[in-house]
């Protein structure tokens, strides 16, 4: 009836807020990354031209070796800045066919640069020939990115972080397994909601998931949870490999 349209009308405007805000915060992080990197390339490309001359200078291999070593050493540094600046990108809606496993690495490229995962070991089982999905790269980016960070807030003394993709049928399932505090059985019915977060003022704004779950819908995907306290979560992402077509979209589930 009517209070069920009202209903699920203020729900899906509160999604909407929800995912600006987390968009936004998302737009912030990138453009500051962006900012860094964009400091720290220019004097990047002076030293590697610098040595690249001293190199011409000596005809002697102990300099030339030494020089090799420096500019290995300048490439790691232009990849961690390269992977920076990719944040900044804006997030798209635009549809392209992404190959999950390569989204994953790019994830893993990222995360490996923070502290929270210092004593975390990643173990990925990625399923060789993939088919690619058409889905929005930049949404599906975000969803994993805090998959990982989540799992990793949740082992600050370490553990281990398990990727797996695996084609099952008409879908791909991406699962994150980690070996966390886990989620407390009063906490877990919530953890999708807007806003609902057990993390300090400051550290989290509690969206992830409820953002997540919201653009794995849009998709015909869905998201799944399970915790055993004291032990792990471990979350499964259902993407399929039809996509949904506009029509469906629309008359979907009202989001
Ligand atoms: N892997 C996990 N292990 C244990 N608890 C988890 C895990 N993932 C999520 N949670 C719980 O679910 C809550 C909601 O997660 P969500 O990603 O939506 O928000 P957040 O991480 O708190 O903040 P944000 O993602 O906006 O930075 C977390 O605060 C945490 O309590
Ligand atoms: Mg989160």
């Amino acid at each position: 009836g009517m209070e069920e349209k009202i209903r699920q009308r203020t729900d899906s405007l509160y999604e909407t807020q929800a995912q600006v805000v987390h968009q936004e915060k998302l737009v912030g992080i990138g453009q500051l990354a962006a900012g860094v990197a964009h400091e720290i390339g220019n004097p990047l490309t002076a030293i590697d031209s610098i040595v690249q001359l001293l190199a011409l200078d000596s005809d002697d291999p102990a300099v030339q070796e030494k020089v090799r070593m420096i500019q290995d050493q300048i490439n790691r540094i232009s990849e961690i800045v390269h992977n920076m600046a990719d944040l900044s990108r804006p997030l798209s809606m635009q549809i392209q066919a992404v190959d999950l496993n390569v989204l994953l690495r790019s994830v893993l490229g990222l995360v490996r640069y923070d502290a929270r995962f210092g004593p975390i070991k990643v173990e990925t089982e990625f399923a060789e020939d993939l088919p690619p999905v058409n889905t929005v790269e930049d949404r599906l980016f975000a969803v994993f990115l805090n998959l990982a960070l989540n799992a990793a807030d949740s082992m600050p003394d370490g553990g281990t972080l398990a990727i797996r993709t695996e084609l099952h049928d008409d879908e791909i399932h991406v699962s994150f397994a980690d070996t966390g505090h886990g989620i407390r059985a009063e906490h877990f019915e919530r953890i999708f909601e807007p806003y609902f977060t057990t993390k300090a003022r400051g550290q989290g704004t509690g969206l992830g998931l409820s953002v997540s779950r919201t653009v794995l819908h849009r998709i015909g995907g869905d998201i799944e949870v399970r915790s055993d306290e004291g032990k792990g979560s471990r979350f499964l992402v259902r993407i399929p490999l039809k996509p949904l077509t506009d029509e469906e979209e629309q008359s979907g589930d009202g989001r």
